[in-house]
C-alpha cells in the first residue's frame, strides 16, 4: 500500500509560494465542481403527505441550475421502513413510495441533465435494513448458514453465551450487538449493527456480498446517474477476529467517557457511543481492506467511459495521510474534507487544515473536497454562532446554550466566501444557501434521530438540520408542500429567510451564494493556483487564487476584530458589507488582484 506523508507536522508555505499548483484546463468535472446535496425528506413536498418525493424535487431543479451548482446529491430515497431517515435501505434498487417510483427517479435524472447538472445518489454498503430480504433469510435460517454468513452472526461469551461477542458499543447508543431468538425459541447467536438495531452490519469477506453490490452500482449506473456518495466508507472491514476495543466513546465529538467498555462487556451505560472517527487503534473503522473494494468498484464506474462516474467517500478518518488513501488514483475521486468542516472559527487553524489538505491530496493527485454542512452535523450559520473553544455538539436543544444566530450567520457567509475560492471541489447543504440555522428548539416529541431515543434523549442528535426547506414565507409549511404537517416542524426564523424573501435581493444570503458560484466559475477558482498572501496572520486568513489565464483573485478573511484596510482593488464580491472600504470582523472578500 502506498504511503502518505503527514502534512500536519510540515510548516505553512511561505506567503507568495505556491502551495497548490493549477489543475490542468480539461481536468474533469468532478475536480473542482460544486455540488449541492438534497436532503429528499425535506426539500419540496408535491404530494402534500408532509414528506418531500422526488417529483417535489424534479420541479424545483431549475433552482438549483439558476444557483449555479454544478451536480446534486441525493441521500437515500430507496425502499426503507426510515428508522435511520433511510440510511437503512430494504431495497437498493427500488423507490421508498413515500417518495416516489422508478419512473420518478428516472424523470428526475433526466430532468437534471437536462438542465446541466450532474445526478449523484447515496450508496449504503455498510449494513442493510433489518428488513432487506437477506436479513430476513438470515434469521429464517440456521447458526453458520450461507444465508447468516452475508452478515456478522457470532456466538455470545459467557457460559450460555449471554454476553455480547465483543464489546463495541453503537455509533447511536448502546450496544453495538443484539441477540436472536432461534427457530426453536432458544436464545441464539448475536449480529453486528454498528449503527440501529435495525441497520445489521455487512460481511465483506463475503464474495457474494461484493458481488451484489457490485451488481447495485451497475443498476443505476444503467439508469444514468453519475456517481455516488459512499455512506460509511471506512467501515465496511472489521479487523480480523473482531477484538474487543478500548478506544474513545462519543458521537461525532460528544465524548461521553473518555475511558471505553470492559473486555467482553456490553458499553458502561445505556447511552454509550461508539465513535465514528476511526483512529489507529480502531478495530471497526479504516481497515487497509476497504481499499480493494472501491478499487474494483472504480474499475465498474471506469468500465462506463466517459464522462466519468465517480464515488465520494463518507470516511471518518484521521488524520489526513490516511484520508488521501481513499483517493488515490484507483480509487474513489472525491472524499469530504471533515477536518475543514471540524475546524474552529480560528485563522491559524482554517490556514493550517487548509495546506495539509491540499498537501496531501496533491500527495496522490486528488483534489481537496471542501464540505461545511451536511445531514448529519449542526448547520454551520449555528455552529459557528457557539463557543469556538468546545466540542462540536451532536445536536442542540432548547436546554441547551443557544448559538448567536447574527454572529453564527455572518461567519458562515465569511467560511462559505473562503471556502468556494479554495481549489478543489466543494459541496453545499440544502439551505445553507439561505442562511438556514439549525433548529435548536425542536420539542422532543418531534425528534426522530435513533441517537436522541437510543441516549435516553442525551445526545439530541441530527433533526435539527434536517427541518424541510422554506420556499415561500406567505404559505403553509412556507411552501415546502400543498398541505399537511411536515414531517419535522420548522422554526419561525425560518419564513424570513424563505427563498422568495431573498430571490433578487442584494445582500441576502441567497444573491452571496449565486454572485460567489458566478465568479468561482467565471475565473476558474475551483483549478487555480493557490498561494498564501502576506496579510496572513493570527486573525487573518488571505490567499491568491491564479487561473490559467493568469488572472488572479485576493481572498481575505478578517477573524480578528479589527477592521482590515484593503489593497486599491476592484470587490468582486464580499460576504458581508464594508467598512468605510475596510474589511470587517468575520467578512471574507474576493477582489480582483492585478499584482499576482
Ligand atoms: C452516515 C450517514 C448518516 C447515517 C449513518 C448510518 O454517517 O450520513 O446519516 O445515520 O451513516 O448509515
Amino acid at each position: 500500500m502506498g504511503r502518505v506523508s503527514d502534512a500536519t507536522t510540515q510548516s505553512p508555505t511561505a506567503p507568495g509560494s505556491t502551495v497548490h499548483p493549477a489543475d490542468a484546463p480539461d481536468a474533469p468535472w468532478w475536480r473542482h465542481a460544486v455540488i449541492y446535496q438534497v436532503y429528499p425528506r425535506s426539500w419540496a413536498d408535491a404530494d402534500g403527505d408532509g414528506m418531500g418525493d422526488l417529483p417535489g424535487i424534479t420541479a424545483r431543479l431549475p433552482y438549483l441550475r439558476d444557483l449555479g451548482v454544478d451536480a446534486i446529491w441525493l441521500s437515500p430515497f430507496y425502499v426503507s421502513p426510515m428508522n435511520d431517515a433511510g440510511y437503512d435501505v430494504a431495497d437498493y434498487r427500488d423507490i421508498d413510495p413515500r417518495f416516489g417510483t422508478l419512473a420518478d427517479a428516472d424523470a428526475m435524472v433526466e430532468t437534471a441533465h437536462g438542465l446541466g447538472l450532474k445526478v449523484l445518489v447515496d450508496i449504503v454498503p455498510n449494513h442493510t435494513s433489518s428488513e432487506h430480504a437477506w436479513f430476513r433469510e438470515a434469521l429464517a435460517s440456521p447458526p453458520g448458514s450461507p444465508e447468516r454468513d452475508r452478515y456478522l452472526f457470532r456466538e455470545g461469551r459467557g457460559p450460555n453465551g449471554e454476553r455480547p461477542p465483543n464489546n463495541w458499543p453503537s455509533v447511536f447508543g448502546g450496544r453495538g450487538w443484539s441477540r436472536v431468538t432461534e427457530a426453536d425459541g432458544t436464545p441464539g447467536q448475536w449480529y453486528l449493527h454498528l449503527f440501529d438495531v435495525t441497520q445489521p452490519d455487512l460481511n465483506w469477506d463475503n464474495p457474494e456480498v461484493r458481488a451484489e453490490f457490485e451488481s447495485v452500482l451497475r443498476f443505476w449506473c444503467d439508469r444514468g446517474v453519475d456517481g455516488f456518495r459512499v455512506d460509511v466508507a471506512h467501515g465496511l472491514v472489521k479487523r480480523e477476529g473482531l477484538p474487543d476495543w478500548h478506544g474513545r466513546v462519543g458521537l461525532y465529538d460528544e465524548v461521553v467517557t473518555e475511558e471505553g467498555p470492559e473486555d467482553g462487556d456490553a458499553p458502561g451505560t445505556d447511552t454509550d457511543v461508539l465513535d465514528h472517527t476511526a483512529t489507529s487503534s480502531s478495530p471497526m473503522w479504516d481497515q487497509d481492506g476497504v481499499h480493494q473494494i472501491y478499487r474494483e468498484w472504480r474499475a465498474v464506474l471506469d468500465s462506463y467511459g466517459e464522462p466519468d462516474r465517480i464515488l465520494c467517500a463518507e470516511a471518518w478518518v484521521k488524520p489526513e495521510s490516511r484520508l488521501a488513501l481513499y483517493v488515490r488514483p484507483d480509487e474513489m475521486h472525491q472524499a469530504f474534507n471533515f477536518d475543514f468542516l471540524e475546524s474552529p472559527w480560528d485563522a491559524a487553524a482554517l490556514r493550517a487544515v487548509v495546506e495539509s489538505s491540499v498537501r496531501v491530496n496533491d500527495g496522490v493527485g486528488a483534489p481537496t473536497t471542501w464540505v461545511l454542512s451536511n445531514h448529519d452535523v449542526v448547520r454551520h450559520a449555528s455552529r459557528l454562532g457557539l463557543d469556538q473553544s468546545l466540542p462540536r455538539p451532536n445536536g442542540i436543544t432548547a436546554e441547551d446554550p443557544q448559538p448567536d444566530a447574527g454572529l453564527g450567520l455572518r461567519r458562515a457567509r465569511a467560511a462559505t466566501a473562503l471556502m468556494l475560492a479554495l481549489p478543489g471541489g466543494a459541496y453545499l447543504y440544502q439551505g445553507e444557501e439561505l442562511g438556514l440555522p439549525e433548529h435548536t428548539t425542536m420539542p422532543d416529541e418531534f425528534r426522530q434521530d435513533p441517537t436522541f431515543h437510543h441516549t435516553n434523549g442525551e445526545v439530541a442528535g441530527r433533526d435539527g438540520c434536517r427541518v424541510p426547506m422554506p420556499w415561500t414565507k406567505d404559505s403553509p409549511s412556507f411552501g415546502f408542500g400543498p398541505g399537511g404537517t411536515p414531517w419535522l416542524p420548522q422554526p419561525q426564523a425560518y419564513g424570513d429567510l424563505a427563498v422568495d424573501q431573498q430571490d433578487g435581493v442584494p445582500g441576502s444570503t441567497l444573491e452571496l451564494y449565486r454572485s460567489l458560484l458566478a465568479l468561482r466559475r467565471r475565473h476558474r477558482l475551483g483549478r487555480s493556483v493557490l498561494a498564501w498572501d502576506e496579510r496572513c496572520s493570527d486573525s487573518v486568513v488571505a490567499f491568491r487564487a491564479t487561473a490559467d489565464d493568469g488572472s488572479s483573485v485576493l481572498v481575505v478573511t478578517n477573524l480578528g476584530p479589527d477592521a482590515l484596510t484593503l489593497p486599491a482593488a476592484e470587490v468582486l464580491v464580499t460576504s458581508g458589507p464594508l467598512d468605510d472600504g475596510r474589511l470587517p470582523t468575520d467578512t471574507t472578500v474576493w477582489l480582483r488582484s492585478t499584482d499576482a
